[in-house]
């Protein structure tokens, strides 16, 4: 077909679905399923021409639509799969790891089993080939759900679950497509482990592509400040990139090479971009995503009508016996596998009302689509599996659209699912009383500085200011203890939300690394998660985790521990100040919030009750601060200075560009003083490295009993003490266990347990001894109540150490004495009392 009559049919394929989005919206249907409506009423059409009069235009340009297996494949699918995981934001999925896991990768191949098993049975094509369409169709498009799970306010965690879920699914069925294709096309046998082996390979292999093409993506992107254009078309490159060179020269998946990179670059891309610039290349992405989605669509809907000519009573059986394999593969993993992972732990329980929901919402979409019309055209396959395969991939998507999409809504009403929303009726409420008043405001101001009649302004804004007070009273004057409660709620859930909001203008005003805004985001997004699934107490619970160690931290500190790698702690730590920093910032400004804008909503008890949460929240951040520069009081200092040069530097670049946008420098002076603001901010993107101090010599000389010795004595016990960091709450010591070594203390405090007493021990003292003297097992449990730095001295060491010295084998012993007999005391004391 001629060029220009293809670009004139993609043109006004383009016009249909831009103007069949209104049309979605006022028949209050999903736009998908209208986009495919009609793609499958155009091409009933083309048809019925073809047939009529085969030499027409009509049906030369419809009936050869410019849509080979080649473009679904290589053209749509890397965007779609890195526009879906460019906006999936990583630390989030990754608590909810095992089960999105589970959903995708086991589920994934549950289904392709069950299904390809059940259809061999009636279909007249081989096993492997109905394997294939088990996983063509395993991969869920979550769209759908995840905004009608927004509709109705469901916890925002349900959401992440299935876009998890959708992201990797589509990598582990792609993948396993990609297998079986090759099979099929081979014709060599589906030997088991072979299959599972190449599987894994490309997986992984796909997986490390994704990663290193991001890693150079972000290095180049580093090259081109300030053009955004280039940038965003590097950022259009990378998936085609990692794609191809994936699926045709390495042998890996490309398909999650071309995920990963969307992933990656969501975590590592972002800091290194301006945030305008990274909300220009979203919203790109978000356009291109759109449009691939909605062609792919239309363009596989005009196929249908082809396909169905020659559909007979069969293949709806089989169409049928698809539909009930599907739905029970993902019953099984749903009320199966899911609460097994519950029941280990590895995740929060998920209420049956929603797993029913996300049963009914698996709708498939694009992908499906675009897997499905892969095969056909196909020259390996032959013509009765392409057929069979395009049939009911086409068939199944549509089913899914019309059958699922059409009821899910119902489903969540019938469930009671959207009950919730009352509570986001009743914030909405709030918030907009709020704002109109905040209009009547400003409307009177500019009134009263242009001199307008008051008898005008009060017209104008009467309208305003009677519809706040109309929406706010009700709110609380009725004084029962419900509404105080319900009230309380409404107010925490606007403090979380205005507390994302400060995150995020931090993050604007780039004060912040991109990484820590993602860790006080997920942060507040938990905290109103959790108020508004179970209420005001969690609030504090939630609270009081986000200052507490984080997985990464432990993780850190472990490796520490146990093999002496310092790097991640030191930079865990770094993360934690500046954290712990930005989140005291963040909370001073809620208190004025609280004051201005919640206390005439919620009213003067709740507003008092908001500001002793402020109030406990605060304490527990500068304390978890003060321990922190209790430690290392210059690095606090460090960082609170690279703080403020930050805001400075922000204020500096605000006023050139006043300066030059009216008119008082020229554009040269301006992009002058611009380079030097980025240059100044460039030096101040590194942060300090926090130094944990751990010096052994260093710290050996601290503790009084060492202070003494010569200085090649001191050499020589430094080698024997290990140094090693110790956080809050740490247990150190367990009553019971066996000793196995003792500890000084160079900096900081422990709390020893022993017999009913609490002990402090502070820097130059030492604790652990007796087991290594006595053999006995450890007499007491020692807890580090401040950060510590501690000098570890194993066993054998120790008996070293007694032996080079007198004096410190008598001060020991001595001190271990007094102790011995301070504990036979207190359980003297404790049995007479008992
Ligand atoms: P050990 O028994 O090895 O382990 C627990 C440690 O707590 C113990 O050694 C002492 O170092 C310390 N400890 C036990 N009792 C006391 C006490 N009464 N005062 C101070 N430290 C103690």
């Amino acid at each position: 077909m001629e060029l220009h009559i293809t670009l004139l049919l993609l043109a006004a394929l383009l016009v249909v679905v831009s103007l069949l989005q209104p049309l979605a919206g006022r028949l209050g249907v999903n736009a998908g399923i209208l986009v495919a409506v009609v793609g499958v009423a155009i091409g009933l059409g083309a048809t019925l021409a073809a047939s009529a009069d085969p030499e027409s235009l009509l049906a030369r340009v419809f009936v050869q639509i410019p849509a080979s297996s080649g473009v679904f494949m290589y053209v749509f699918l890397p965007l779609l799969l890195f526009q879906s995981s460019l906006n999936i934001n990583l630390s989030r999925i990754l608590e909810d790891s095992a089960p999105i896991l589970l959903l995708a990768v086991i589920a994934v191949i549950v289904e392709t089993l069950v299904i390809g098993v059940s259809l061999s049975w009636v279909a007249p094509v081989s096993l492997v080939a109905c394997l294939l369409l088990g996983a063509i169709v395993s991969t869920t498009d979550p769209v759908a759900v995840v905004g009608i799970f927004r509709d109705v306010g469901a916890p925002s965690r349900l959401g992440r679950l299935l876009e998890g879920e959708s992201l990797l699914n589509d990598a582990a069925a792609i993948t396993l497509f990609t297998v079986l294709l090759d099979i099929l096309v081979g014709g060599h046998s589906a030997g088991g482990t072979a299959t599972v082996l190449t599987f894994v390979r490309n997986f992984i292999g796909g997986i490390a592509l994704g990663w290193a093409g991001t890693r150079v993506t972000v290095a180049l992107l580093g090259w081109l400040p300030d053009l955004r254009l280039a940038q965003v078309t590097l950022t259009l490159a990378l998936p085609y990139v990692v794609f191809i060179l994936g699926e045709q020269y390495l042998t890996v998946s490309g398909v999650m090479a071309a995920v990963v990179a969307g992933l990656a670059m969501n975590t590592i891309g972002q800091p290194r971009m301006a945030p305008a610039d990274w909300q220009f290349m979203r919203d790109l992405w978000q356009q291109l995503d759109f449009w691939a989605s909605s062609l792919i669509f239309i363009l596989a809907a005009l196929l249908v009508p082809k396909l169905m000519v020659d559909i007979g009573p069969y293949d709806w059986l089989l169409l049928a016996v698809l539909v009930v394999a599907s739905l029970s593969a993902r019953t099984l993993t749903l009320f199966g596998l899911l609460p097994a992972l519950s029941a280990l732990k590895l995740s929060q329980p998920i209420g049956n009302r929603f797993k029913i929901v996300i049963l009914w919402g698996g709708l498939r979409g694009a992908t499906t689509l675009a897997l499905g019309l892969a095969v056909t055209e196909n020259p390996l396959i032959t013509d009765d599996v392409q057929r069979f395969i395009a049939i009911l991939a086409t068939g199944f998507v549509l089913v899914t659209l019309f059958v699922n999409g059409t009821t899910l809504k119902l489903l969540i009403g019938l469930l009671g699912l959207d009950r919730l929303s009352a509570l986001d009726r009743a914030l909405r409420e709030q918030v907009l009383a709020l704002s109109r008043g905040r209009v009547a405001d400003s409307v009177r101001a500019i009134a009263d500085r242009y001199h307008f009649p008051p008898e005008v302004t009060q017209q104008v804004t009467g309208a305003y200011v009677n519809q706040a007070t109309a929406s706010t009273t009700p709110s609380w004057t009725s004084g029962s203890a419900d509404s105080e409660d319900a009230r309380l709620l409404l107010g925490l859930l606007a403090l979380g939300t205005h507390e994302r909001e400060l995150i995020l203008q931090q993050f604007g005003e780039q004060t912040v690394a991109g990484r820590i805004v993602a860790e006080l985001l997920a942060d507040a997004g938990r905290l109103i998660d959790r108020t508004r699934a179970k209420g005001p107490a969690e609030y504090m619970l939630a609270a009081q985790r986000s200052v507490g160690f984080k997985p990464r931290f432990k993780t850190a500190h472990l490796l520490h521990r146990r093999f002496h790698v310092d790097g991640l702690l030191v930079d865990a730590l770094g993360d934690r100040f500046e954290r712990l920093l930005v989140s005291r910032i963040v909370q001073n400004e809620l208190v004025p919030y609280v004051d201005d804008k919640l206390l005439p909503l919620v009213g003067p008890a709740t507003a008092e009750r908001l500001r002793d949460v402020l109030r406990r929240r605060q304490e527990m951040t500068t304390s978890a601060l003060q321990a922190l520069r209790v430690q290392h009081p210059d690095y606090g200092e460090q960082l609170e200075r690279r703080f403020l040069q930050k805001v400075a530097l922000r204020r500096e670049e605000l006023e050139y560009r006043t300066l030059f946008q009216d008119g008082v420098i020229g554009p040269e002076l301006y992009s002058a003083l611009r380079r030097e603001v980025q240059a100044a901010r460039a030096t101040l993107s590194v942060r300090p490295r926090l130094d944990l101090g751990l010096e052994a010599r260093s710290l050996v000389v601290r503790v009084p009993m060492f202070a003494r010795l010569s200085e090649t004595q001191i050499a020589s016990v430094a080698r024997l003490l290990q140094p090693r960091f110790a956080v809050p709450d740490e247990v150190l010591i367990r009553e019971g266990a066996r000793g196995d070594s003792m500890y000084f203390i160079s900096s900081g405090a422990v709390d020893v347990d022993a017999v009913g007493h609490t002990i402090r021990l502070e820097r130059g003292d030492f604790f652990g001894e007796m087991a290594l003297l006595t053999g006995e097992p450890r007499q007491a449990t020692v807890r580090a109540s401040t950060y510590c730095q501690l000098l570890v001295l194993e066993a054998e060491d120790f008996r070293r150490l007694l032996r080079s010295s007198k004096a410190i084998r008598k001060e020991i012993d001595r001190v271990a004495e007094a102790r011995r007999r301070m504990n036979e005391q207190a359980r003297a004391e404790q049995d007479g009392t008992d």
